[in-house]
């Protein structure tokens, strides 16, 4: 039966994975606490519609550090999309791009980063772990090289968190082969990210004219340093619960970043986005636009390209029925009275 929202395709996805791959899908760390609050706090927010306004007419369209998209939906960067399908990435940023959206990619990703951007007909950005200087160097040069329009910096993986489930897989140190992998190395990558402090943000700015985004944002004074580091914006994100159980679900700290960033830079959410209200409800409360991880490799494992492209149209219109039950024509009438917090 055809999907009618996003969530049926995880039942889809799941139905056509090797179990230990779909665990390290849909796996948080330790007991998944986080990874339940991203969805938890969502529901706990409840919207305040307006009525008698004219919503004929939804405009979604909007600008991501100045690269146009037709809505606020992102991809964000997951690793390994070629455990849900044989074109990988490949066919991610092709179903990104008729979509209209934009498409992150990861370091970790399972085709080359050069091959991802001829495939893609949208535009990309590359997310980087500092895993060695001279090969993030190396990855930064070739991402711009290939077209890449920003760099968004990973700053919640000083170690990697406790996957269980990974752990009872056996799949554990899948993460760290792929980043030897990735950075062409033999060595264990794992001491010198654990190493790094906010200079690296200098550093990096000092090998890129592109502009920097920090994810992994969950305060206001981090997001304040982030900024006054010079990057262009932060993602606030606990990586999908992937990381420190028990932190703040990225909803939930998304306005005091917002209060932090006062301007300063854009202010992006992933984490538990399921359904268009969501989307709504982090714009509402400060965000640009918002990335969505699981739920693309849902469609990826389920149906390829098209599938991915099936869950990126589900959130549009989602976001569109959304913004027009609640008296929002454009995303600038998204404001914070739309939402009451709990
Ligand atoms: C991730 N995430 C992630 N983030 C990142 O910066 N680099 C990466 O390589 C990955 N890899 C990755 C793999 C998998 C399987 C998942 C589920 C997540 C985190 C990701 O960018 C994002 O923060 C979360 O996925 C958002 O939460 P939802 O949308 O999955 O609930």
């Amino acid at each position: 039966m055809e999907p009618i929202n996003v969530l049926e395709y995880e039942a889809l996805a799941q139905a056509r994975m090797v179990a230990s791959h779909w665990d390290y899908y849909a796996g948080g760390s330790d007991d998944e606490v986080t990874l339940r609050a991203n969805r938890a706090a969502f529901e706990r927010i409840r919207l305040r519609p307006r009525v008698l306004v004219d919503v004929s007419q939804i405009e979604l369209a909007t600008t991501v550090l100045g690269v146009p998209v037709q809505m606020p939906i992102l991809v964000a960067p997951t690793a390994l999309h070629g455990l849900a399908h044989d074109e990988g990435e490949c066919a991610t940023a092709r179903a990104a791009g008729a979509a209209g959206t934009l498409m992150t990619v990861s370091t970790s990703a399972t085709r080359h980063l050069e091959d991802i951007a001829q495939a893609a007909t949208g535009p990309l950005w590359f997310q980087l772990y500092i895993w060695t200087y001279r090969q993030a160097e190396e990855l930064v040069r070739r991402a711009e090289a290939a077209g890449y329009r920003a760099i968004v910096l990973t700053v919640d993986l000083p170690k990697m968190g406790n996957r269980e489930k990974d752990r009872r897989n056996g799949l554990h140190t899948l993460h760290s082969t792929i980043m030897r992998t990735a950075y062409e190395t033999e060595e264990d990558p794992a001491p010198i990210v654990a190493t790094l402090t906010w200079d690296v943000l200098d550093w990096l700015r000092a090998r890129t004219a592109l502009p920097v985004m920090v994810k992994g944002i969950l305060t206001a004074e981090d997001a304040a340093l982030a900024i006054e580091r010079g990057a262009a914006g932060v993602v606030v994100s606990n990586h999908g619960g992937r990381q420190l159980d028990t932190a703040i679900s990225a909803i939930e700290a998304l306005p005091e970043v917002v209060a932090a960033v006062a301007g300063r830079g854009e202010v992006y959410l992933d984490g538990g986005i399921r359904r268009g209200t969501d989307v709504l409800k982090a714009l509402a409360l400060g965000a640009r636009a918002v990335l969505v991880g699981r739920p693309i490799l849902w469609g990826l494992a389920a149906r390829g390209e098209e599938g991915v492209r099936h869950v990126l149209a589900l959130f549009h219109d989602e976001l569109e029925l959304a913004m027009g039950l609640a008296g929002c024509p454009t995303l600038a009438s998204v404001a914070p009275a739309l939402v009451r917090l709990p």
